[in-house]
């Protein structure tokens, strides 16, 4: 394992490593004063001894705060994986090392969200973006109608991609007030070939509370990118999920998703095979190199939602944890809340002062008192706290306590 102290002793006072190193190297030894400050900034950034209490309030909206625990442990494999002798990143992945990681990583989240046998739960590459025309190119053919509810510019950009395969029909839409409410109705076309919503709007602000009423028989198909595994969810009621890691799960790189047999089935053939879930659903995910340190990473996301109580008790502290900021928002004579109540987001609180000055007075003051990634999307201004799963409910209380102070010196 990696020795925690280890590094820091064997530097010089200079900041250079003191281990001999081959010759290669050595002009990094006449860096200048302000690149040999650089390097050293740098490595003590990242160094494995910096400092926990050093770690500042990440309101990213993605990549975003990953568990502690979860940090730590993926940093204690990385030189080797348990006493493998080989680091997690260096496994292959037909391996039995990384295999038994994989297997584990299934059959958590299988047991996470309760994912009945006939899903099959696939790790692919190329972010949800790719979902947007995954999803189309293989269940969309171009005489089908497939309808879409659209809540924001991730339901806009799937619509464009879906254009490219068949119909999409725009069956509800929140567009004409910039996406701040999650449409109570929608006007399904006759016989779609899936309804495709967005479970929640990173940009907006915004969550459905429950999945949309769609027809009957009609696969549903969800970007839950940026809200999965924050409560517990019937995938019964669902053809499709899939969600990028790098909210709720792990880094990016790796997107989940959880698609019944009857659709990969069904999917089309005349397209290439790394594009059809038929493909990675027979190869359980390793038809190619799959993102094994993502696949890693989120098993151990997994692992820590168990631990956590599982779903309910993740949602109970996700509603425990936005209440304070919500709260006080309603209540702030400085502060309001973007969205319409009813259709507020348990992960990404979106709000402005509505005085652009003093909104970006507020990030700016607010990153210098530790609370970084609070700058809203452009298309909506103002500020945006992400407080997905691992967001500790501290750093909202302290946020809530700043944006008090702040308030009261306006
Ligand atoms: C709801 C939603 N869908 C899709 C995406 C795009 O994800 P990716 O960057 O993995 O393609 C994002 C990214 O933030 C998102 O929030």
């Amino acid at each position: 394992m990696w020795q925690r102290g280890r590094r820091a002793k064997a530097r010089c006072p200079d900041g250079e490593f003191a281990r001999p190193r081959p010759r290669l190297l050595a002009p990094t030894c006449r860096l200048t004063a302000s690149l040999q400050s650089l390097f050293t900034q740098q490595i003590s950034r990242f160094n494995p001894v910096y400092p926990m209490s050093q770690r500042i309030h990440n309101f990213s909206a993605g990549p975003a705060v990953l568990p502690v625990e979860v940090l730590e442990e993926a940093r204690d494999n990385l030189l080797s994986l348990g006493d493998s002798g080989i680091g997690i990143l260096e496994h292959s992945h037909r391996g039995s090392a990384f295999l038994a990681v994989y297997n584990q990583t299934v059959a958590d989240c299988r047991k996470l969200a309760n994912i009945p046998d006939d899903y099959h739960v696939l790790f692919l590459q190329g972010g949800a973006s790719s979902q947007f025309f995954m999803v189309p190119q293989n269940l969309l053919q171009q005489d089908q109608t497939a309808d879409y509810l659209v809540t924001g510019s991730w339901s806009e950009k799937a619509v464009k991609q879906a254009k490219r395969f068949g119909h999409p029909h725009v069956a509800a839409s929140s567009k004409d007030r910039n996406f701040c409410y999650i449409p109570q109705t929608a006007e399904y076309s006759d016989k779609p070939a899936y309804v495709h919503f967005t479970s929640n709007n990173t940009i907006f602000g915004t969550q459905w509370a429950s999945e949309p009423n769609n027809p009957s028989g009609v696969p549903l198909i969800c970007d839950a990118s940026s809200d999965i595994f924050c409560r517990p969810i019937d995938v019964r009621k669902y053809g499709l999920i899939y969600a990028g890691a790098q909210k709720n799960l792990g880094p990016s790189g790796v997107t989940l998703v959880i698609i019944r047999d009857d659709l990969v089935k069904q999917g089309a053939l005349d397209i290439p095979e790394m594009l059809q879930y038929r493909t990675h659903a027979e190869n359980e995910s390793a038809y190619n190199t799959p993102p094994t340190f993502g696949i890693y990473l989120m098993g151990l996301v997994f692992q820590w939602m168990l631990k956590q109580g599982g779903l309910s008790e993740i949602q109970r502290l996700n509603e425990d944890k936005a209440r304070p900021l919500y709260d006080f928002l309603d209540q702030s004579t400085l502060f309001r809340p973007t969205a319409d109540d009813g259709s507020r987001s348990l992960m990404n609180v979106t709000f402005v002062t509505g005085n652009e000055t003093i909104d970006k007075r507020f990030i700016a003051e607010a990153k210098a008192a530790g609370f970084d990634g609070l700058k809203g999307h452009r298309s909506v201004g103002g500020m945006r706290a992400s407080i997905y799963n691992a967001f500790p409910a501290a750093g909202v209380e302290a946020l809530v306590s700043f944006m008090r102070d702040f308030e009261a010196a306006q």
